[in-house]
């Protein structure tokens, strides 16, 4: 037996001033985003806003339903509207906010869908998460958020 650490790194900004302006710009756009949220049951609005290698920019936002597993988070709105509308270009940039405290922290599954397009298009994404407050986190690639990943690969043994 051996033990095994994985290391997770990001960085920390205290406000959006700090970063580059495309990536603030899109996190403006993640911002106006969550604003188009139907969350009716939660009443806690996502915003998710992903930038692509052709420069396009797709938004998406939660979508909730009454029969509450339906519901979709903004992430994974965005990422798919993304790919269906722009099949096979990479993602290099996904922005998350929220109404949160802290950073917008994706949940499982969604981090699991940014691992299949960047798995897919052989291409790491920069993963902006903002919450109410300034203070920012920038992960350099999913394998930050979720270590042991599962992918395509292991479908073959
Ligand atoms: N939600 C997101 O859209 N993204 C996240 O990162 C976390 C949770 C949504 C799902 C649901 O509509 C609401 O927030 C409460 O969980």
């Amino acid at each position: 037996m051996k033990k095994v650490q994985v290391i997770s790194e990001f960085s920390e900004y205290v406000s959006a001033a700090e970063l580059p302006v495309e990536e603030k710009e899109l996190l403006t756009k993640a911002e106006a985003a969550a604003k188009t949220a139907y969350a009716p049951y939660s009443k806690f609005k996502v915003g998710a806003a992903v930038l692509l290698d052709n420069g396009e920019i797709v938004c998406g936002s939660n979508q909730e339903n009454a029969s509450y597993p339906l519901g979709l988070c903004a992430e994974r709105v965005a990422l798919f509207a993304a790919s269906a509308q722009h099949p096979g270009i990479r993602i290099t940039h996904i922005a998350v906010t929220s109404s949160s405290k802290n950073p917008t922290a994706p949940c499982g599954a969604c981090r699991q869908v940014m691992a299949e397009y960047e798995s897919v298009h052989k291409n790491e994404m920069q993963i902006l998460l903002k919450g109410a407050a300034g203070k920012i986190i920038a992960a350099d690639g999913v394998k930050n958020l979720l270590p042991l990943m599962f992918s395509g690969k292991d479908l073959n043994g």
